[in-house]
């Protein structure tokens, strides 16, 4: 794909500097938002990434922007202190001071949730794709987050740009107390505005049952993986859950496969 960088209009010193060393560090062109729509004529791109004004990256193809922002966290946050109810969090059992690795970090919002429930442990991220990886991870550091659990649950965070398949097979056997994969579904919920804007970057090759079998190997408690109700990813993998959470309101299971 073919992208520039750019800033917002009239930026500082430092959004240009910022701009310029994120160009350097992807190996394209910087330009100048003021000149950005007459080069598009002449050379068409895919997308930009700007550099905005409050400190956050975005990614801009037509009329759809790409941010991070926390927002499902807050929202399921809110329903766990009104009714106790988030069945991820609930088949994960945190005793709060495991490390847990997220395979699919996407926007990071069910990371953030929970690295909230490891005041003594940590989230391991993998994302496979840079452009979500560039974006997400400079907004874990610069998000200018309103609640304080937000922000202390995102210093629990550690994001890499990997690919969990080739990841996982340089992990030892139990280096990670759960893991967890969330990996995009076969027939998205248009509904889910929230992730709308990740999906042209996103990484959407289906797991393997191989892929899976190293997961479980690395993890000592629990591996655990999401699906819809409605995708076929758990026939297609046949594997024996100890056990399924989820609602059918939702359309979403976890599959937990306990390892004790
Ligand atoms: C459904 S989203 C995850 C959403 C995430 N749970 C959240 O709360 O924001 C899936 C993400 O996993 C990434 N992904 C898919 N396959 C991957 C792989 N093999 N390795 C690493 N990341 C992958 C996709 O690019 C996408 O960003």
């Amino acid at each position: 794909m073919k992208f520039v960088v750019t800033t917002s209009h009239k930026p500082t010193k430092e959004e240009v500097l910022s701009a310029r060393g994120l160009a350097d560090e992807l190996g394209v062109k910087y330009v100048s938002r003021g000149r950005l729509n007459d080069f598009k004529k002449d050379y068409p791109i895919d997308f930009y990434y700007v550099f905005d004004k409050n400190g956050q990256l975005s990614i801009r193809t037509g009329d759809s922007v790409f941010f991070f922002h926390p927002g499902m966290s807050k929202v399921r946050y809110k329903n766990i202190k009104l009714q106790d109810s988030d069945y991820l969090i609930k088949s994960m059992e945190l005793s709060g001071d495991e490390t847990v690795l997220d395979t699919t970090f996407g926007l990071g919002n069910e990371a953030l949730l929970i690295a909230h429930f490891l005041p003594e442990g940590k989230v391991v991220g993998l994302e496979a794709s840079e452009h979500i990886y560039r974006v997400v991870s400079h907004g874990l550091r610069n998000y200018p987050y309103t609640y304080e659990w937000i922000r202390e649950a995102s210093t629990r965070i550690e994001l890499h740009n990997r690919d969990l398949r080739d990841f996982v097979k340089e992990c030892p056997d139990a280096s990670y107390d759960i893991v967890y994969c969330d990996p995009m579904f076969d027939r998205p919920q248009m509904s889910s505005n929230s992730i709308n804007p990740l999906r042209p970057f996103a990484m959407y090759e289906r797991i393997s049952r191989a892929d899976v079998d190293e997961m479980i190997r690395i993890s000592s408690k629990r591996f655990i993986i999401k699906s819809r109700t409605r995708d076929t990813l758990f026939e297609e993998l046949g594997l024996q859950f100890d056990k399924l959470c989820g609602s059918k309101k939702s359309g979403v299971l976890y599959g937990v496969v306990e390892k004790r």
